[in-house]
């Protein structure tokens, strides 16, 4: 796929969208970055520089071609082409968009027939709040780590059976709050474990890299960019009477004030139309052998006791997640009569945005149906062999799939 881009892009007699001469800063570039980039590259934004003028454009083109080419950026990492399906609110390049970025660079920054950039609005509607969770503030650490990732358990205040239909996330500092995930431990023991965690750690909270360390629901996904997230319409998750949550941050960019204390506002009803069930679809078997810069593993089973259900479902939304190792992956669906449908093409993984992206029309899983999942490892900085596990060093390869009953 990248290298297909590349190949386009260095021959010109390939490239039937554009005179390289003709592309320029106003009529092609500004557009582009207005629609995919400014929201977070602005000076309020939660990137470290905009690029919201001539200038700031001309100045980083080369860092932007690379970025888009290599789809580190925009952070929205799966394929959203159309050749393997498509989600909402995506931020997601078309290839001509990509080639007009490297025309424009390679011809010396054009700027062209200067105008007024019209850019979006980037205003939040307020969020309706009926609970809310935060925690004292925390010092992160980066003494040992440019990361610190920190578990705070909360509590909710849900007095009884209701649903989750959406968040919002507002750091206190926002320079070093890289990503937070809200978990539901799963039983009274993942709980227990959890306060026996917190117990054992000084300062609030307790250490846990990649996940809590419990077993778990993995209920709320936040990365810096939009602070808002709600489930697809009409649906929400469970939260049980009493339910204490697991939230956990990711802290990076050691600044000089390390003190962070997030808020979590959530948005809790005590009826929905449809449950929106969350399951992980585990790849735990991985063995990665040292230095090998593009190690695939891969596994195939049935979608079975899917939240404790085996009837049909509709899938939703997807999360890719594996560690620092993950660089790409994929998913497909293998129907019982061997027919496959894309599920999930993930060109270029990035640990440090961990997304949920949900899909435009919901997909039908049936009983028999196998889910395959692909996950690509680059371990060319490591000495061992690295299996599964919640530390630094070892790995993850799964899915996290929310899914509804059919209607
Ligand atoms: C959702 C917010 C967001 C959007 C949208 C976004 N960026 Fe970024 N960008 C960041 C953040 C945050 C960083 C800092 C590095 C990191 O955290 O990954 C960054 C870093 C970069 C860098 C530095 C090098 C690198 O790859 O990390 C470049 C270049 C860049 N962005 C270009 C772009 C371009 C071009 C677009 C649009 C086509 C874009 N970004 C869209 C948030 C965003």
């Amino acid at each position: 796929m990248i290298f297909l881009i590349l190949a386009c892009s260095s021959d010109p007699k390939d490239n039937n969208f554009v005179d390289e001469s003709s592309t320029t800063y106003y009529q092609d570039i500004a557009p582009i970055l207005a629609s995919n980039c400014v929201s977070c590259h602005r000076d309020e934004g939660t990137a470290p520089f905009p690029l919201d003028n001539y200038d700031l454009a001309k100045t980083f083109g080369t860092l932007i071609e690379a970025s888009v080419i290599n789809r580190s950026m925009p952070p929205f990492h799966v394929d959203n082409s159309g050749e393997c399906q498509t989600f909402k609110h995506s931020l997601w390049l078309t290839d001509s968009e990509v080639t007009l970025i490297s025309d424009w660079v390679a011809a010396d920054y054009p700027e062209g027939n200067i105008q007024d950039i019209t850019l979006p609005t980037f205003e939040q509607e307020a969020f309706n709040t009926t609970h809310s969770v935060t925690f004292e503030p925390y010092e992160a650490s980066f003494a040992n780590s440019p990361d610190d990732y920190r578990c705070f358990i909360v509590d909710p205040q849900v007095t009884s059976l209701s649903y989750l239909t959406g968040f919002e996330v507002l750091p206190s500092n926002r320079d070093i709050a890289h990503h937070m995930i809200l978990y539901a431990p799963t039983n009274a023991s993942a709980l227990s474990q959890a306060y026996a965690k917190d117990e054992a750690d000084p300062g609030p909270g307790y250490s846990c890299f990649g996940d809590p360390g419990v077993e778990n629901r993995m209920i709320a996904p936040w990365a810096p960019g939009s602070d808002q997230w709600f489930y697809p319409q009409g649906t929400g998750v469970v939260m049980e009477e009493n339910q204490i949550l697991i939230l956990q941050m990711h802290y990076s960019n050691a600044s000089e004030d390390p003190l962070d204390s997030t808020t979590v506002n959530l948005n809790i009803q005590p009826e929905i139309g449809q449950e929106l069930y969350t399951e992980f679809f585990v790849h735990s078997d991985i063995e990665i052998p040292p230095s090998n810069p593009e190690h695939t593993e891969i596994v195939n089973k049935k979608i079975v006791n899917f939240s404790g259900y085996n009837g049909p479902l509709e899938l939703r939304a997807m999360g890719p997640h594996m560690h620092k190792l993950g660089i790409a992956g994929s998913a497909k669906l293998i129907r019982e009569d061997g027919t496959e449908i894309c599920l999930m093409d993930v060109p270029a993984y990035d640990f440090n945005w961990q997304r949920v992206y949900t899909y435009t029309e919901p997909i039908l899983l049936q009983p028999n149906d196998r889910m395959e999942i692909e996950c690509v490892f680059d371990s060319s900085s490591t000495n061992n062999t690295t299996y599964w596990g919640d530390g630094t060093n070892d790995e993850m390869c799964l899915m996290t799939v929310f899914a509804t009953l059919p209607e």
